[in-house]
């Protein structure tokens, strides 16, 4: 098969480290708890594994406000904790990326502590400081508060994107840039393989410019507005960093922005970031024919720039999108399908493979400023009552875990989990999955379908979202290779799906 870069050709599985595995029974997942459970990513056929955030962390955000780049927070181990996650991955053949955020730190930052001291001090210039609020910009998870705070001690004001304990780092200073530099250094000389790059279109800004009222009452705070020229700069000097490691370390930027032609710059020439997550897609919903014009939309785009695309449905900050497809697992299975045949890098988010929707959480148990605990319900494991969390988990867990967790599952080859390792196997198995020209088949408006060629290998994906069977032309006499409808369906499909199934067929 044609070799391609790592990134392109793996399928992501996103780890929640509080809500992964536990080891040590305090109720919270933890670097062990990971490793012990590595034989599962191997078993699904997971290729990468990228962690949120581990350093050292206050936690306000969950560890998106960070106190300390280069150390792993007590909650989840030791670096010496890390080495071995990293060591184990590797001798696996497994990958290990990062969750870096090079936005903003945590107010306990020492860097924060000594900027904020008086106006002089040598970091005095590192975050972003003013006698006035710049600018009219909200910031996230605190109802529509300002994006500015004033600091007593210092007299004047910051600027925080997000929480007001999430100072904004001030990258207009080249010593924070370079600062920033040696915290991917520290984890790229340890061996990790790449960074999933939080937020990262926020590292440039242009601070004279208020965002418009309407803007503003979209219930976004300034977060998504943001795209400025010299951000391009500063990925470019980052991507330096990554590829100064003979070329095989990768970044995955956080690029919020709903708009795939601004999202595709973020690429450059090859020479910013190697993947961007595209939340256009990620907030479209279940509908075949907006479907076909989303992804449509993100190739165009980004085929002209050689740039490879990503494709996520699901995160830790935004309901699951079983829940979000209106909840019924049969939806969810043809949405694997769809995720795991497109043209670029699925990202799959822990416990979306069990199918979970976000668990119930009763109001005195919310933690989360951003109100985003429901996805973050920890991975059942096991069916009995603890469902392999050895102490009470930090927050409750998704309905029907009695059924819907791994050890069930996995001993029930008609389960969704089955699906995807079926399908993560499918695309390891053949290029024309994996790094195949992607064409759209035009069939309607409840059906997605496409083909997908490398070489003389010919795949096409057909996904019937209506509820009539139909006729897909290019599917007729394929070899059935894959079907949500399971064992009934014939090896040779007749070119009829049925309702609510997708299926990938191979072309003679
Ligand atoms: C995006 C992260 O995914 C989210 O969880 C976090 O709250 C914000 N960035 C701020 O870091």
């Amino acid at each position: 098969m044609e070799q391609v870069p790592w990134w392109q050709s793996a399928v992501v599985y996103q780890i929640y480290p509080r809500s992964f595995a536990d080891a040590d029974g305090d109720g919270v997942g933890d670097l062990q708890g990971i490793r012990s459970r590595l034989d599962y990513l191997q078993w699904l056929g997971v290729e990468v594994i990228w962690l949120s955030p581990v350093f050292r962390s206050p936690m306000a955000d969950f560890g998106y406000d960070v106190s300390d780049f280069c150390d792993i927070d007590p909650i989840f181990g030791t670096l010496a904790d890390m080495d071995e996650l990293i060591a184990d991955c590797h001798a696996r053949g497994m990958r290990l990326m990062l969750d870096w955020v090079p936005n903003h730190t945590s107010d306990q930052h020492p860097w924060f502590h000594e900027s904020r001291s008086n106006r002089t001090n040598p970091k005095a210039d590192w975050y972003v400081w003013r006698d006035e609020p710049a600018n009219n910009w909200l910031c996230s998870f605190t109802n529509g508060a300002s994006a500015w705070d004033f600091d007593e001690r210092r007299g004047q004001w910051y600027l925080h994107c997000f929480l007001p304990q999430q100072p904004d780092l001030n990258w207009d200073n080249p010593d924070v840039e370079l600062a920033m530099h040696d915290t991917l250094r520290f984890w790229l000389d340890r061996g990790v393989d790449g960074f999933r790059m939080d937020v990262v279109h926020l590292i440039g800004k242009q601070l004279d410019q208020d965002d418009a009222p309407g803007a503003i009452k979209r219930g976004y705070p300034h977060v998504p507005f943001n795209d400025v020229p010299v951000t391009h700069e500063r990925l470019r000097g980052i991507r330096k960093v990554l590829d100064s490691y003979n070329g095989d370390r990768a970044s995955v930027g956080e690029v919020y922005l709903l708009d795939e032609a601004k999202m595709a710059a973020y690429y450059g020439d090859h020479d910013e970031l190697h993947l961007s997550f595209n939340f256009s897609f990620l907030w479209a919903t279940w509908d075949a024919a907006g479907l076909r014009a989303k992804i449509s939309n993100t190739l165009g785009h980004l085929e002209p720039l050689g740039a490879w695309p990503t494709w996520v449905l699901s995160n830790h900050d935004v309901p699951r999108h079983r829940q979000r497809y209106g909840g019924s697992e049969h939806v969810a299975r043809l949405a694997a399908v769809m995720l795991l045949t497109l043209r670029g890098t699925p990202f799959l988010f822990q416990g979306e493979e069990l199918g979970l929707v976000d668990a119930v959480v009763p109001e005195a148990q919310r933690l989360d400023p951003g109100g985003r605990d429901g996805c973050r319900a920890p991975l059942p494991w096991t069916p009995d009552a603890a469902h392999g969390w050895p102490g009470t988990p930090w927050l409750p867990f998704a309905p029907e875990p009695d059924v819907r967790n791994v050890a069930s599952m996995q001993r029930d080859p008609a389960s969704i989990l089955h699906l995807y390792r079926d399908l993560l196997g499918l695309r390891r198995g053949h290029a024309a999955l994996q790094s195949g020209t992607l064409e759209m088949l035009e069939t309607g408006d409840h059906v997605l379908a496409y083909r997908r060629c490398a070489g003389s290998q010919r795949i096409v994906v057909a996904i019937n979202m209506g509820h009539e069977p139909l006729a897909v032309s290019a599917l007729a006499g394929a070899t059935l290779l894959i079907s949500t409808a399971g064992a009934t369906t014939p090896a040779t499909t007749t070119g009829i799906i049925a309702a609510q199934e997708a299926v990938v067929a191979l072309l003679a």
